[in-house]
C-alpha cells in the first residue's frame, strides 16, 4: 500500500506543479521519503512553496533537519484534528487567496469519527481558492468484496501503534470528501492507477488497498 500511496502522491503533485499551481500545504507529511512534495514541486517550477504540517514530533525533526537549507520549504507542528490552526500557520507562508495544493495522503484513516473527518476535510476545502486542489488518498475496502479478516488484521497492527485505531471507508464516503470540487480524471481509483501509465497490479490489493482523488475548485464564474 505504501509504494502505491507514493507513486500516487508524486503523479499528483507533478500535474499540480504542471498545471500552474505553487504552494502546497501536505498535512500529515510523514517521514521524509524519496520524492518528497517539494523536490517533485520544485523540479517543476523553482521557487514553489511547500509547508509541511504534522503531530509527530519527530516527523518535524526530519523535516526541518532536511529542509535547513530550502527557503522556499518549512515544516511546522500541526494536529489536523485542529485544522483551523493549521491553516493560520500555514497562512503565514502560504497566500491562500491564490490557488493552493491542500494534500492529506492516508491520514483520514486515522480519524475514526466519521462526523469529525467528514467536518475536518470540509474546513480544508472552505480554504481553497478557485482553482485550489485537494489531494486525499485514504484506506478502504470495498464493502461486498470485503475480507474482514486481513482488514481485521490491518486495523490490529495499526491499534498496536501510536497511531492507535484505523477506520477504512468505502468509496462513496471517500468521494465525499471531493463534494463541490470537480474531481479530476480518472476519478477516485486505487492510488496505483491513478494517472499511472504503467499501473502494476498490487498483491492482494484487488479489493481494498489505498483509493486516490485529486478535486480541484471551480473558478467562480
Ligand atoms: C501513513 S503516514 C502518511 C505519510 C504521507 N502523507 C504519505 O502519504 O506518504 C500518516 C502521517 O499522518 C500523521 N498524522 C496522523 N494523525 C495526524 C493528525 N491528527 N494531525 C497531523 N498529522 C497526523 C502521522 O504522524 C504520519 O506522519
Amino acid at each position: 500500500m505504501a509504494p502505491a500511496n507514493r507513486g500516487f502522491l508524486i503523479r499528483a503533485v507533478r500535474h499540480i506543479a504542471e498545471s500552474g499551481v505553487r504552494r502546497f500545504l501536505d498535512i500529515g507529511a510523514g517521514l521524509p521519503t524519496q520524492d518528497n512534495v517539494h523536490q517533485v514541486a520544485q523540479r517543476v517550477a523553482p521557487g514553489s512553496k511547500v509547508v509541511y504540517a504534522d503531530n509527530d514530533p519527530l516527523v518535524l525533526v526530519h523535516a526541518q533537519a532536511l529542509l535547513a537549507e530550502n527557503r522556499d520549504t518549512v515544516a511546522i507542528e500541526g494536529d489536523l484534528h485542529d485544522p483551523a490552526a493549521i491553516l493560520k500557520t500555514a497562512a503565514a507562508h502560504l497566500d491562500f487567496s491564490r490557488p493552493v495544493a491542500i494534500v492529506v495522503a492516508a491520514v483520514f484513516h486515522f480519524f475514526p469519527d466519521d462526523d469529525e473527518a467528514t467536518s475536518v476535510v470540509s474546513t480544508l476545502r472552505d480554504a481553497l481558492a478557485p482553482g485550489g486542489y485537494l489531494v486525499i488518498s485514504h484506506g478502504y475496502i470495498e464493502p461486498e468484496a470485503g475480507e474482514p479478516d486481513r482488514m481485521d488484521e490491518a486495523k490490529g497492527v495499526y491499534r498496536g501503534s501510536v497511531t492507535g485505531s484505523v477506520a477504512w471507508r468505502d468509496r462513496e464516503t471517500v468521494r465525499g470528501y471531493f463534494a463541490g470540487l470537480e474531481l479530476l480524471e480518472p476519478g477516485l481509483v486505487p492510488a496505483q492507477e491513478w494517472r499511472n501509465d504503467d499501473p502494476y497490479p498490487v498483491p492482494g490489493l484487488a479489493k481494498g488497498g489505498v483509493l486516490a482523488g485529486v478535486g480541484r475548485k471551480p473558478e467562480t464564474t
